[in-house]
């Protein structure tokens, strides 16, 4: 009775699954565990395409792919962004044509894992000599970022990077190039937020400074409800919100208002914590996933970016099968 009454059921088609390839393993087969997100792995070429059948066989329809540069390739402007032989590109050419379209492929549009700052876009100095991101720079190379990973075979792409203006010019740069159907998952409510902390190991980031003058301050709801709506004129065919647990009153605020799917991202830190607990002792760490899950579906989510994609489908595998 409790489960024909329940106002909310998970299935692993709201999930997507952040992977990781890094360029330095190549076709090894190997997969490189990321100390800080226990269970998480970079990836090569071949371990990727393993995972993605993992989460296929599961019933997870969609991959969100980070591609992680070897270290002497980042540079001012991270243009291996935009390169074809960049291993982002690569890796998304390789899997659409490993999967066609049985499983949806999306490329992280944005390019702090190319730049050797670390930063989300171009740098310039202001007057008085500090290091600052220049928003209106940095569009031309996420809309040339983004028609590369279309040409490579991205079904969606998803800029994080937090520009103003970003779904603006990448729409309109997919649609110049034909790519009328690539959809666009933007990053609208993207908080400065210390729980993407494991992230930076995941990607090997050289980040110098913080994200504070691009990224939204954790005090703020109304300006979350303004980048919505900027980006849904834009063109956005996905709003996202991110972090999730610690903002899930921001996520019932934009689901409340959005004629878009949204999406929520449950990050790395979040994942850390309860993977830490859990392995302490401290948590049952299988019961607060799918607790954790849950509440951000409750809150509102279509969509849930999460770490635990694989786990979470099989444990609704498994329930069922009882
Ligand atoms: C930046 C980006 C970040 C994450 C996804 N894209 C890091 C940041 O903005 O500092 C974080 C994801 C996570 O923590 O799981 N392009």
């Amino acid at each position: 009775m409790r489960r024909m009454v329940a106002e909310h059921l998970l299935d692993p088609a709201d999930f997507i699954l952040p992977l990781f390839v890094a360029d330095d393993l190549g076709q090894s087969g190997q997969r490189r565990e990321i100390p800080s997100m226990p269970g998480v792995y970079q990836h090569s070429m071949d371990s990727l395409k393993q995972i993605c059948e993992e989460a296929l066989a599961v019933g997870i329809p969609c991959v969100d792919l980070f591609g992680v540069p070897r270290p002497e390739d980042k540079d001012a402007t991270g243009s291996v962004a935009w390169d074809e032989a960049g291993i982002l590109n690569r890796a998304v050419a390789q899997l659409r044509a490993e999967f066609g379209d049985d499983l949806l492929i999306m490329a992280d549009t944005c390019l702090d894992e190319f730049t050797d700052h670390g930063h989300c876009g171009v740098v310039t100095h202001d007057r008085f000599g500090r290091e600052v991101v220049d928003n209106d720079a940095t569009l031309p190379l996420y809309a040339d970022m983004a028609v590369a990973q279309a040409a490579a075979g991205a079904h969606l792409v998803s800029p994080s990077g937090m520009m103003d203006g970003q779904v603006a010019v990448i729409r309109e740069a997919l649609d110049a190039h034909g790519y009328t159907d690539v959809a666009i998952m933007a990053y609208s409510a993207k908080y400065a937020s210390a729980f993407f902390g494991p992230f930076r190991d995941a990607v090997g980031s050289s980040l110098r400074g913080d994200r504070r003058t691009y990224q939204q301050d954790p005090a703020n709801v109304r300006e979350a409800l303004l980048e919505v709506e900027h980006d849904v004129a834009e063109g956005a065919d996905f709003v996202m919100v991110k972090p999730a647990m610690a903002y899930l009153d921001v996520l019932a605020q934009v689901a409340e208002v959005s004629p878009v799917p949204v999406a929520a991202y449950q990050v790395s830190g979040e994942y850390a914590m309860i993977q830490a607990a859990g392995q302490n002792g401290w948590l049952d760490a299988e019961r607060t996933m799918m607790e954790s899950l849950m509440a951000i579906k409750r809150a509102g989510a279509d969509q849930i970016l999460t770490y635990f994609a694989i786990d979470a489908a099989r444990f609704l595998r498994d329930q069922k099968d009882q």
